[in-house]
């Protein structure tokens, strides 16, 4: 606080009034004068006043009686009163009904100055903490707008919010999560998780993000049921202000809607392409029947074109057997029967399928195998995998590109690895990949026919045998997807 203390001078004699100006404002003060207690008061009415230096004997109005009107009116103001040596009983009285200090004349000047100061401090020192008050009193409220604003928002989320603490209690929910969780009685913060949520996935998901196993700006998406909704709960940590993790928070949203109608695409799709296949499969053998020549030979034309339109048949019924498979998926009736498999066979038989046309596109194809041990699977699921990333290395890859196999037991797992020199896939492109129907646009693979469902059923498959699936790519230099899957141990 810079501001110059304002002092102001009530005595009715001009000299002591004359003084005190010059010797005040030398000291860096600014000063007011008056001759008596009316024009003292009228000055206070129209000025701000730090400090009243206040003699008692003057005309019109006396300075005891000023005093009487500023400690109620101005009590912030402290009063200096000016006393002669006669009149210190007075001044002793006047302290008594609040003056700060007294004086006595005539004046000694440093003992003046140090009263002087000494008030003057005092009141600096009750502005300032009368400001922090002010100011505690501002934050105090914007805090408590802001945390009613805050609350009011959450609480007409659509989307249901629960914050936990480290000891994966609830302290805070919203009305839309007890609405999905379909709980109608209160529930009081802190409440055990389980009181509220009993899922396993989450409930693992959630102690992982206590631990630190993610990273502070990661959350994780994932699918719960509550057995009539269908919930995508999205996790991150909550972090404290030394960014270490205090707790979780999980925003649910309700995906049963959408769900039913995506159970109701896939259901038709698979009507349609279950309708579509026995009529395909009798023109193809009506095909194959004109093309051996069994009703009557062909012309060459004629036979070219039957030709042509077995082929086009052929790829239809591959869509299609596609289709079915990424269905049976779904469903989780994919798996049908699980053996003892030798991968090691597998890929040789794969190698030597593809191995023509690798060449034919310009592609060495190479394999690895090392300590395999059996898995536990269906031989065409794996067949299945192997198929699909081996032909997308050959597909997304420039001619002279490299692709190669390789298996590797590693303990209670097997690593497989399909790794390629290709156009690669730009990093925003990986999480969807493995959606069904999704194809990367890239103007170097535009002349491959796809249908964008290969990795969702390789995805599928691999989960179906309770393995894991996961890619790296840089574009231009190549792809690797890495597959885990378990081996059958002792
Ligand atoms: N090895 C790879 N290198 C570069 N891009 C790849 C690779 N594998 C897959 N992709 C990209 O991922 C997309 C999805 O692959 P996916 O195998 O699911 O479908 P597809 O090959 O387009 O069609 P299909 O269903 O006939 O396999 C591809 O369109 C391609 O853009
Ligand atoms: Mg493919």
């Amino acid at each position: 606080m810079d501001e110059k203390i304002r002092i102001l001078v009530v005595d009715d004699e001009k000299v002591v009034r004359n003084a005190c100006h010059r010797v005040l404002t030398g000291k860096g003060y600014e000063v007011a004068t008056a001759e008596n207690g009316q024009q003292a008061l009228e000055v206070l009415g129209q000025e701000t006043v730090d400090l009243i230096l206040l003699d008692l004997k003057m005309p019109v109005m006396s300075g005891e009686e000023l005093l009487e009107i500023t400690s109620t009116k101005y009590a912030h103001i402290p009063v200096i009163i000016i006393t002669g040596h006669g009149t210190v009983d007075t001044a002793v009285e006047c302290m008594k009904k609040g003056a700060y200090d007294f004086i006595t004349k005539p004046f000694q000047i440093d003992p003046f100055l140090i009263t002087i100061t000494r008030a003057a401090e005092k009141r600096k020192l009750e502005q300032k903490a009368r400001q922090f008050e002010e100011e505690n009193i501002r934050n105090l409220y914007d805090l408590n707008l802001e945390k009613s604003r805050l609350k009011t928002i959450i609480n007409r989320m659509a989307n249901g919010i629960m914050v936990t603490n480290r000891n994966l209690e609830v302290v805070l929910h919203n009305p839309a999560l007890m609405r999905l969780m379909e709980i109608s009685e209160g529930i009081q913060s802190p409440a055990p998780i389980s009181k509220i949520i009993n899922d396993e996935s989450l409930t693992k998901t959630l102690k992982q993000i206590l631990n630190g196993e993610t990273s502070e700006d990661e959350s994780i998406s994932q699918e719960i049921s509550t057995g009539i909704n269908v919930l995508k709960a999205i996790s991150a940590p909550a972090l404290g202000p030394d960014k270490s993790v205090v707790g979780t928070v999980t925003v649910l949203e309700d995906i049963t809607a959408f769900k039913q109608l995506d159970q109701m695409k896939s259901d038709f799709v698979n009507m349609v392409a279950h309708e579509l296949r026995s009529p395909l499969v009798s023109i193809r053998q009506l095909n194959s029947v004109l093309l051996e020549g069994l009703a009557g030979p062909l012309e060459e034309k004629q036979q070219d074109f039957v030709n042509r339109g077995k082929n086009k048949i052929d790829s239809l019924l591959e869509l299609i057997n596609d289709l079915l498979d990424v269905a049976k998926i779904e469903a989780g009736q994919y798996v049908q029967r699980q053996v003892p498999t030798d991968i090691g066979k597998i890929i040789e038989e794969i190698v030597a399928l593809m191995e023509p046309r690798a060449r034919e596109q310009g592609i060495t194809l190479t394999f690895s195998c090392q300590d395999l041990t059996p898995v536990h699977a269906d031989p065409k699921n794996i067949e299945e995998i192997f198929n699909n990333l081996v032909s997308n290395a050959i597909n997304y890859s420039p001619e002279g590109g490299q692709v190669t196999i390789s298996a590797r037991g590693q303990g209670e797992y097997m690593e497989i690895k399909v790794e390629d020199t290709g156009v690669g896939i730009a990093p925003e492109e990986l999480p969807k990949i493995f959606d069904k129907f999704y194809r990367v646009k890239h103007p170097k693979t535009r002349q491959v026919i796809g249908t964008g469902l290969g990795l969702a059923i390789v995805k599928g498959v691999v989960e179906a045998h309770h393995g894991t699936i996961d890619v790296e790519s840089a574009v231009d230099k190549g792809t690797i997807f890495r597959i885990l899957l378990p081996v059958i141990t002792k």
